[in-house]
């Protein structure tokens, strides 16, 4: 393994597609304007389309002023990015076309070379071996990949056996966007910045743990792509079995991503099975029908697609993480499409005090202390507290659940809201992979989620219908209910 140094060139493979338009040009903006891209870098865009330099530069232009306001513009900043720009039409599948753009890598590049795979997964191995066959994948060289890799653990092995023979695994950076998330990062600086939380981090003191990322959006014209993953590929098999192996891992040794990256693994491993034998009792399927969100009327799902689907929009399940400090603690998880309100945030409740020391209606005040940990739409964390209700009530001391709120963008009023992409673009620049997810992290989730797939295809049954702008199926409601708990909403 040699130590990377930061690229001097970035080739985006997919460069005029939407993710790249929405998230990744306007992400190198800021990082430009910030005067954090490597000096000299060149990036190179690549795409099927005939574009020119010019033509590339039109685009990038065009996505950065779609996403970032006039008033927070600089010029000078675009204009440093713009003259950073190279273009050169390939495809996967068009060898000449390969050789041309190897070609072009081996000219424009000075050091370290970062490609970006942001194409149908079906590419990524083609094109890596391409790029190997020709010279340009070797040390010095590495590769993000976007998800979704694969949608089964049959196909994510191929893909990453593909992508293994052109870059050892030390050069591969497999992006989940949600591990450049601010909040999510927060959520470490939380855990082992914080003496307070650790020694109550574990089955004893923790009665449940709930993920919760809503949506209220619905396909968004990517229906092809969405009709054949459901929730269950799209969001559950990585952003939340992610943001699950941060809250549950035990403490790295180091945040470097080795040692990351070993401890998430171990919960992937640890989490119970839930298959054709459980299934109905752990999981919820769910798809939305007709609404409404924020008071405006948006078709179901099938309607937005065109015809009937058995596909998932929602998924709701009870997760078991069996290890020593987990054992018996339920992880409530569920994730959804045209869900009541955009919102992720891991809720973790705590148990209840031994014994109460106060009778009467003190007593029935009594609430469990709740940690609220938000990320989206805002990050804010919030400690849930009992406390004296003020008063001179004659009949004994009353009750209150208060909440310690920290809300960031009021505590760092000055920091800019940033593109998860800013901090993995920085990271992979750089060399630096512990926010990326190994293989065998990908792997693991695949097979866990796939016993789950397996077990509703063998159930048989459709998803259950909610209507648009509600938190999903009653169904959902009831599989926690079953245990005493309830959603945090
Ligand atoms: C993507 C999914 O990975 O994450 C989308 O494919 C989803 O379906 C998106 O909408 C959510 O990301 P964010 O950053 O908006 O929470």
């Amino acid at each position: 393994m040699t130590a990377a140094t930061p690229a001097t060139l970035l080739t985006i493979f997919g460069a005029t597609g939407d993710l790249a338009r929405r998230m990744l040009l306007p992400s190198l903006y800021s990082l430009q304007a910030e005067g954090l891209l490597p000096a000299g870098l060149r990036i190179l865009g690549s795409a099927r389309s005939a574009l020119d330099r010019a033509g590339f530069a039109a685009l990038v232009e065009a996505s950065v002023c779609e996403r970032i306001p006039a008033g927070e513009r600089d010029p000078t900043a675009l204009r440093g990015l713009l003259e950073r720009l190279e273009y050169q039409p390939a495809s996967a599948d068009d060898a000449a076309a390969m050789a041309a753009l190897a070609a072009r890598v081996q000219a424009l590049r000075s050091g370290d070379v970062l490609y970006h795979m942001s194409t149908a997964p079906k590419f990524y191995g083609p094109a890596c071996q391409a790029l190997a066959a020709h010279g340009v994948a070797g040390p010095g060289t590495r590769v993000m990949l976007e998800k979704p890799i694969g949608k089964d653990l049959a196909s994510a092995t191929a893909i990453n056996d593909a992508v293994a023979r052109a870059f050892d695994e030390d050069r591969i950076y497999r992006v989940d966007h949600y591990l450049g998330k601010e909040g999510v990062q927060n959520l470490i600086a939380l855990r082992f910045g914080n003496a307070l939380f650790e020694p109550l981090w574990n089955a004893r003191h923790i009665e449940q743990v709930q993920i919760t990322v809503g949506e209220t959006v619905g396909v968004e014209g990517r229906g092809d792509y969405y009709d054949e993953a459901g929730a269950a590929r799209d969001m559950l098999q990585n952003h939340l079995l992610q943001l699950l192996c941060l809250v549950a891992m035990e403490p790295p040794a180091r945040f470097e991503p080795t040692a990351v990256r070993n401890e998430k693994i171990k919960v992937l491993r640890s989490l119970r099975a839930i298959d054709a034998g459980n299934v109905a009792a752990e999981s919820v399927a769910g798809q939305y029908t007709a609404g409404a969100i924020d008071g405006v009327a948006v078709p179901g799902y099938a309607e937005e697609l065109g015809r009937p689907s058995r596909t998932e929009t929602f998924v709701a399940l009870r997760a078991l993480v069996d290890n020593w400090r987990w054992s018996g603690v339920p992880f409530y998880l569920r994730t959804g499409k045209r869900l009541a309100a955009r919102s992720t945030e891991i809720f973790i409740q705590f148990r209840k005090v031994p014994y109460s020391i106060f009778g009467g209606r003190a007593a029935a005040d009594m609430r469990p202390n709740g940690l609220l940990i938000r990320l989206q739409p805002e990050e804010r964390i919030e400690l849930q507290l009992m406390s004296k209700t003020p008063g001179l009530d004659r009949s004994g001391l009353r009750l209150s659940q208060v909440a310690l709120d920290l809300d960031f963008h009021q505590e760092f009023r000055n920091a800019r809201r940033r593109i998860a992409y800013e901090r993995l673009y920085l990271d992979a620049l750089e060399g630096n992979g512990t926010l990326f997810v190994r293989r065998d992290e990908v792997e693991a989730a695949w097979a866990w989620v796939d016993a789950i797939l397996e077990g509703w295809r063998q159930q048989g049954e459709p998803p259950r219908p909610y209507p648009a702008g509600t938190w999903g199926p009653a169904a959902a409601i009831s599989l926690i209910e079953r245990h005493g708990h309830s959603w945090h909403e």
